[in-house]
């Protein structure tokens, strides 16, 4: 037969396993509600401008360099916008091995960094030189016959 102390010494030890079970509860759920609410940022993940490519600025067919004003960041970019097979696409000139500007070379139709003879092929494939990766594509959308690019800032 269990003594009021001994049944006291079972409630009191329920009681503490019960309490720590709710504390481990919340505080898991609290965890779970703090990831949801201030989710980390992902590193890697920009905002893009969109900027209204100027209509004589964009290549009937081959490449031209387009240099972007943006007056309210008082920022300017360069991007390079290819004119092939009927698509457009747009580079950021950053070569992708440690950043230098590429220029295109309209005799080999080939983007060439200055740095160290990275070369890209007009779809931006890295062809020669340390660049492993290709050039860096920005989004293009058009609307209402307007072409926009997207700008990384
Ligand atoms: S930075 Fe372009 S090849 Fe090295």
């Amino acid at each position: 037969m269990l003594t009021d102390r001994k049944v006291g010494e079972e409630r009191r030890f329920f009681l503490k396993k019960l309490f720590n079970f709710l504390f481990f509860l919340a505080s898991i759920s609290f965890t779970l509600l703090g990831l949801i609410v201030f989710k980390p940022s992902n590193p890697k993940r920009r905002d893009y401008i969109f900027y209204s490519v100027p209509e004589d600025r964009i290549p009937n067919e081959g490449v031209k360099k387009v240099d972007i004003k943006i007056e309210n960041l008082s920022k300017s970019f360069k991007i390079f916008l290819v004119k092939k097979d009927n698509s457009l696409i747009a580079f950021s000139p950053a070569c992708t091995h440690l950043g230098c500007f590429v220029n295109f070379d309209i005799n080999s139709m080939e983007f060439v960094c200055p740095c160290h003879g990275g070369r890209y092929d007009i779809e931006g494939k890295a062809v020669a030189g340390p660049p492993k990766d290709p050039l860096n594509r920005l989004p293009i959308k058009i609307e209402n016959k307007k072409v926009y690019v997207g700008i990384k800032i």
